[in-house]
């Protein structure tokens, strides 16, 4: 009996979360939650499932490597020299494109919570900042480091 009202609590919980709300961002189209809670290596944050597309989106490239120069440049490098924070270098090899996102956009709970963001933090003895950029420039800056690391 308990096993049937859990059941159905379960059921009614799960509806209620999902009230066919609107995407907010076309990168989390397709997200599926269950499948996001259940990969522990695309980190912690609201990004679920990014789409990579061939070639690369050379607009975004663009718009990228601008916010880059702005915002990171400082302690990012694009070799794989660490100085301030890691060099970029194979960032997109080692990492998923949600992990990399996550990591921009949510970077205070990922150094809490995430065990590769916190073995960074164990490295480089500096906390990121918040560098207060939108969904849409995250998603422009993975597509310059996927320039960075050769793909065409
Ligand atoms: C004040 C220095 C600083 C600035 C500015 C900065 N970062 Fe970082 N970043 C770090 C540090 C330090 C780490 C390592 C984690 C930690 O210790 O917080 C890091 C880690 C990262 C990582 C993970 C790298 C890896 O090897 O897995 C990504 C991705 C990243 N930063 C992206 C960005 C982006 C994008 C910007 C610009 C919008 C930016 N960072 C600006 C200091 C900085």
């Amino acid at each position: 009996m308990t096993k049937v009202i859990l059941f159905s609590a379960t059921i009614l919980l799960f509806f209620a979360c999902n009230p066919g709300k609107p995407s907010e961002d076309a990168a989390n189209k397709d997200e599926n939650p269950v499948a996001a809670v259940a990969d522990p290596t695309k980190g912690i944050g609201q990004i679920k499932n990014v789409n990579l597309h061939n070639p690369l989106e050379l607009d975004r490239v663009n718009r990228g490597k601008a916010i880059y120069e702005m915002k990171c440049s400082a302690c990012h490098k694009l070799t794989d020299q660490r100085v301030v924070g890691p060099g970029w270098l194979g960032v997109t090899k080692t990492r998923k494109p949600e992990w990399i996102m996550n990591m921009v956009l949510n970077i205070e709970v990922m150094l809490e919570q995430d065990p590769e963001a916190q073995k960074l933090l164990e490295l480089c003895l500096t906390r990121m900042p918040n560098q207060n950029v939108s969904i849409g420039d995250a998603r422009d800056i993975l597509e310059f480091m996927r320039q960075n690391d050769g793909e065409q």
